[in-house]
């Protein structure tokens, strides 16, 4: 009792806090529009760098107030760790991984602080939910006691629709206690409104064998014999493989099957889905192949450049990128230009070499004991720590005409890269993110001929 009546306490405080802060008045200190394919109109898909507390009320600063039919979750569990990015660069043709850390999950005044972060989210959040929107928490064994008190008290018990078991096989085994298999999402929705377009799922047949009930369609692969079934709560997915083409090296990825079935439940094809933590971005990839607008926030510049790569990958759709965090200062590249020659009345081909890239060391946030092999890569090889490339026109609606980023095989980038432009577009930038989520931006200068 004496921990519900705390947990009440602490939403009344952060009924407070939330109401201060939205009559806050933020503006983000830079924004620009990634054009890559198509535009979408009123609402552009959104990435903010930033925390998520400046996102939401920019958002609703900006119309977006019950506007969002699905918001998905998954914040650190507050498990009092630090999380990182594995990285595998292909330094002179020898492999190296190392990891670089991409966030914190330590509180340093304890769990009352944890739940006091996620209370004030939540509630600002509740404010985009539209009335068919729905809400998944993803949480653990942790804290999914206390925050599913927590949402009562915000969203109401009576809109609570499921507890969702994700459980999953990887992960160490223990002789002391059962070993811990399941992570919880909790599902909540604004009102009875809400969108659910039930999926379905395999139900082997005892034995795997066929039934032959009347009027029931029976399937069968190498297991055996099935049906198909609605959803059930509890949900066997495997999570991202060593192996995986979705594997993006961020410590606590989510697998997109897991999204999918989220995605595809509670959104419908005009639907905005959100994700206010999105690390690697899970969330958005498979929003976006799945054709919903996305807004994607996260305060870590390693999960927003993970982002932007995954969303290259996929070849998306133009997007915005708004920031409240400022990108770090301590990259630089250098290139040559090796010819700029026209290829008819209004565009030139462009053709530059990629020559070096550096790096301040003394303000990369790494762990020390990599800091004489990145040294010793920056010496030799420099161009092996480039991730991601992308040629743009223009500074605040920047036009993407050319990008190229590592793939798993190679782990390289071509160093040589070449492009066409129309001759009026005098604001050419090469833009550079590193492996470790650092950016730069070098202006292309053509000599007059
Ligand atoms: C568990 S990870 C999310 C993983 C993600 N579901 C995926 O599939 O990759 C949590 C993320 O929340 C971000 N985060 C933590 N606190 C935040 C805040 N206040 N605002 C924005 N992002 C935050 C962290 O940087 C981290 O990337």
């Amino acid at each position: 009792m004496e921990i519900i009546l705390e947990l009440a306490e602490i939403v009344k405080k952060c009924e407070l806090v939330s109401r201060n802060i939205l009559m806050r008045k933020n503006t983000p200190h830079s924004e620009e529009k990634i054009q890559r394919n198509e535009c979408l109109g009123k609402f552009d898909n959104l990435l903010y760098y930033g925390d998520n507390i400046d996102a939401i009320l920019d958002l609703l600063n900006n119309g977006y107030n019950e506007k969002i039919d699905l918001i998905y979750i998954d914040p650190p569990f507050h498990t009092n760790a630090n999380y990182s990015k594995r990285v595998v660069i292909n330094y002179l043709g020898k492999k190296k991984a190392l990891k670089y850390k991409a966030y914190t999950d330590i509180f340093k005044n304890g769990f009352k602080e944890y739940l006091e972060m996620i209370t004030v989210r939540l509630l600002l959040m509740k404010e985009l939910l539209s009335d068919r929107g729905s809400i998944y928490v993803h949480v653990d064994y942790r804290t999914v006691h206390y925050i599913k008190v927590i949402m009562d008290y915000i969203f109401g018990s009576e809109s609570f629709l499921n507890e969702v078991v994700w459980s999953y096989k990887s992960g160490g085994s223990s002789k002391k206690q059962y070993s811990k298999k399941h992570d919880t999402i909790l599902v909540y929705t604004k009102t009875k409104k809400y969108i659910f377009n039930p999926q379905k799922e395999k139900s082997y047949n005892r034995g795997y064998k066929p039934y032959k009930f009347k009027g029931v369609k029976e399937y069968q692969d190498t297991l055996g014999w099935y049906t198909l079934v609605n959803l059930k709560d509890v949900w066997q997915i495997d999570m991202v493989g060593r192996t995986s083409s979705e594997r993006m090296g961020y410590e606590t990825q989510k697998p997109e099957a897991l999204l999918e079935r989220i995605i595809l439940t509670s959104s419908d094809n005009d639907s905005i889905v959100a994700d206010f933590f999105s690390g690697s971005g899970t969330t958005i990839a498979v929003a976006e192949k799945n054709n919903r607008r996305w807004i994607g926030v996260d305060s870590a510049s390693t999960s927003i450049s993970t982002i932007r790569k995954r969303l290259a990958i996929i070849d998306s759709k133009d997007y915005r990128i708004i920031k409240f965090n400022r990108d770090s200062d301590i990259a630089s590249i250098k290139y040559e230009l090796i010819s700029y020659d026209t290829v008819d009345k209004s565009t030139y081909r462009i053709r530059i070499a990629l020559e070096e890239y550096n790096l301040d060391l003394d303000n990369l946030h790494i762990n020390k004991k990599y800091i004489d092999t990145i040294s010793e890569i920056l010496e030799n090889d420099s161009l092996s720590l480039i991730d991601y490339i992308y040629i743009s026109i223009g500074q605040n609606n920047p036009l993407v005409v050319y990008e190229d980023y590592r793939d798993d095989k190679s782990l390289r980038i071509k160093e040589e890269v070449n492009f066409i432009v129309d001759k009026l577009n005098t604001d050419i930038r090469l833009n550079i993110i590193d492996v470790f989520g650092n950016i730069s931006i070098k202006k292309i200068e053509l000599m007059t001929k």
